[in-house]
């Protein structure tokens, strides 16, 4: 808990904040998808209620001035593990430390995984999931479900939560030792089609990972550098474009979490030129670092960069995925922290293959993306937005109640400047685990104050959160952006005043082209 004795957490009780309930914000650039314009904004019990200049709002209102910054949708963070049972062992950071580090860093929404444990049924898993983040969330939160099996009881069990718990989207494994077959794929896909629901799937080869593995030890590789070798990016592919194939059969639309490498990133690209319904996403950790850290002599930092699919050692990936979210080849970055301390990490030793899966990036994924991102050249403050929050929004449904600054919108806004600096270290991190693979990273980008549900949680380098505060958001099915995209039209928020052109698209180098 090294951050937190460095950083320590003012906890001011949510009664001696209800005079927040109005705020004005002024003098901000506002950062939508694809504009960019100086509007005040005004909100009102949690909810943005006026946009423009010169705006009539009541006598006593809270002002914050955020002239020379940006404003920016607050981010959406579509994958993380909080307070996660894997690998013999339990995720570190839970929702209040999950999500007071993500407000840290200007994200106002996540979106975890259910993972049903053995036998448990997936509406049970459901429960103990909400039991365990209500109370906790500092931010909203809405759940994906993982289906670890395939039975009749598992596609009853989907019906509900789409119908009844406010769930649209299931996650599928094809490696783990709880991987599903081709054939089960083909049914849960069909069953996520049937219900209006996104299926998102874990691609690596799992059979062939384990064969790799087990002739990797017999050579006495046994060291977290196994942990790459045993997994190269062609079987990442390979299983990207193989469900991309059984998606299409059943005309399921597909997310594919975490695109670790171009060859994978070339498959979406290749699905998604085919007209497939099919959308990418790829990690902080991805963009901000590369696979050649696995290698260091301490077994801490190399075991520390141990996640799946790996990060791969082609020190050009971090930008080749950049360049596919500026191409819209990929549509979002999620973190997918999933946090292990020293000790945990030290059940692999002596066996790469024990080395609990995971990586922190809750925290960081915004001045991540921004650094390898805005301030490299390869995406506007726009796509920026779009890759971090608006997408995410879309994909689950939760647009334009989430995702965008508008009237009518949720009050998740973060004062964003584009140019002040910070170096990212476990030593100052809000998270709960004790170690930070940006460690030294220093990123422009800084959240000057985030604003969750209309209440000022992060200023002047103070934060304020509270924990509970946050809920759970259904994600209703048949999202139109994914199910009828002729219809977002009539979703997107307008605006009273003249259009400022969208951002100048950005020259891409040859290189990265697919
Ligand atoms: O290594 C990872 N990615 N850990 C979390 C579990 C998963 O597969 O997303
Ligand atoms: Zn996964
Ligand atoms: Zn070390
Ligand atoms: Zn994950």
């Amino acid at each position: 808990m090294l951050g937190n004795m460095s950083n320590p957490v003012k906890k001011v009780p949510i009664h001696l904040q209800s005079s927040q309930n109005r705020l004005l914000i002024k003098n901000g650039k506002v950062v939508t998808e694809d504009d960019v314009f100086d509007e005040d904004v005004y909100i009102e019990d949690g909810i943005i209620k006026q946009m423009g200049r010169n705006l009539i709002i009541p006598g006593g209102t809270r002002v914050i001035d955020a002239r020379g910054n940006y404003l920016l949708p607050g981010g959406i963070d579509p994958h993380t593990h909080f307070d996660f049972e894997f690998m013999g062992t339990r995720s570190v950071d839970d929702f209040y430390t999950g999500t007071k580090s993500a407000i840290a860093g200007g994200t106002t929404m996540i979106i975890d995984f259910v993972f049903p444990k053995e036998g448990e049924s997936l509406l049970d898993a459901f429960y103990e999931y909400r039991r365990k983040a209500d109370g906790k969330v500092c931010c909203d939160y809405s759940l994906h479900v993982c289906l670890p099996t395939w039975s009749a009881h598992v596609q009853r069990d989907m019906e509900t939560l789409c119908k009844e718990h406010g769930v649209n989207s299931f996650k599928m494994f094809m490696a783990y030792d709880f991987m599903l077959d081709d054939g089960q794929l083909y049914s849960a896909f069909e069953q996520c089609q049937k219900l209006g629901a996104i299926a998102q799937v874990h691609a690596e080869n799992g059979p062939v990972i384990a064969k790799n593995a087990e002739r990797l030890l017999a050579q006495g590789i046994t060291g977290p550098e196994g942990h790459e070798l045993s997994r190269p990016e062609e079987l990442e592919a390979e299983a990207v474009n193989r469900a991309c194939v059984i998606a299409k059969q059943v005309d399921c639309p597909l997310y594919v979490v975490h695109v670790m490498s171009r060859s994978a990133a070339k498959k979406v690209a290749e699905a998604r030129d085919d007209g497939g319904r099919v959308y990418g996403e790829t990690l902080a950790a991805a963009l901000g670092t590369y696979g050649a850290r696995s290698e260091h002599e301490c077994f801490r930092h190399s075991a520390g960069h141990v996640l799946s699919p790996p990060l791969r050692p082609d020190p050009a990936t971090p930008d080749c995925l950049m360049t596919c979210l500026a191409l819209d080849v990929l549509q979002l970055t999620g973190s997918d922290n999933c946090t292990f301390n020293k000790s945990q990490k030290e059940l692999g030793i002596e066996n790469f293959t024990k080395i609990p899966n995971g990586v922190n990036g809750v925290e960081d994924r915004m001045s991540v993306v921004w650094e390898k991102g805005v301030h490299a050249g390869i995406i506007s403050p726009s796509r920026f937005v779009a890759v971090t929050s608006t997408n995410a929004a879309k994909i689950f449904n939760l647009y334009p109640k989430k995702g965008c600054i508008a009237v009518g919108s949720d009050a998740d806004i973060v004062v964003w400047n584009g140019n002040a600096v910070r170096t990212i270290s476990a030593q100052t991190h809000h998270q709960a685990v004790d170690f930070n693979i940006f460690e030294g990273m220093q990123c422009h980008g800084v959240p000057e104050y985030v604003i969750v549900s209309g209440r000022v949680c992060l200023e002047e380098g103070q934060l304020r959160v509270a924990e509970g505060h946050g809920h759970f958001v259904d994600t209703p099915v048949f999202a139109p952006y994914v199910y009828e995209p002729e219809k977002m039209a009539e979703l997107k928020p307008t605006r009273n005043g003249p259009a400022v052109p969208a951002v100048e698209p950005l020259e891409l180098e040859d290189d990265f082209r697919l």
